[in-house]
């Protein structure tokens, strides 16, 4: 399973980075690069709640590789709070598997690679 992500100020870009080194896979980049197999999504919410268009557009061409999502976001838009993973998996039909604050913690991080190994040991999604 590859990791597709997209990020503006770099939170996303660095804890995707850090995920596909800690799982052996690539980290592919949603504005220039095109995901050659199954992939879990990270991006960052927008706006008031929204998915950034560069993943709109990423998705509306690369849909159908799309496993799972995690969201980056900021407590501070309370109830908006990473929205943009609740977005994605319900026009998409494919799990959150996180939404973290900003970077993410240490826990964000153990609960992603943990979906990401169950993948890969029931081979199911690549
Ligand atoms: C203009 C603007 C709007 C934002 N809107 C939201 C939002 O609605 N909900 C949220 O949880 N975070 C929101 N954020 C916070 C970002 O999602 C958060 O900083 C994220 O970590 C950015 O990821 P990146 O560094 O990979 O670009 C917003 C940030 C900016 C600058």
């Amino acid at each position: 399973m590859l990791l597709a992500y997209d990020s503006l100020t770099g939170n996303v870009r660095r804890l995707a980075r850090e995920l596909a080194t800690a799982v052996g896979t690539e980290a592919v980049d949603v504005r220039t690069q095109t995901p050659e197999r199954a992939y879990l999504l990270l991006t960052y919410t927008f706006g008031s709640g929204q998915v950034p268009g560069s993943t709109r557009t990423f998705l509306d061409q690369h849909g159908h590789l799309l496993r799972g999502v995690v969201s980056s976001g900021s407590y501070h838009w309370g109830q908006n709070f990473a929205q943009a993973a609740n977005v994605i998996a319900q026009t998409h039909g494919v799990p959150v598997v996180a939404k973290v604050n900003k970077g993410g913690t240490a826990a964000d991080r153990v609960r992603i690679l943990t979906w990401l190994r169950e993948q890969n040991r029931y081979g199911t999604l690549d």
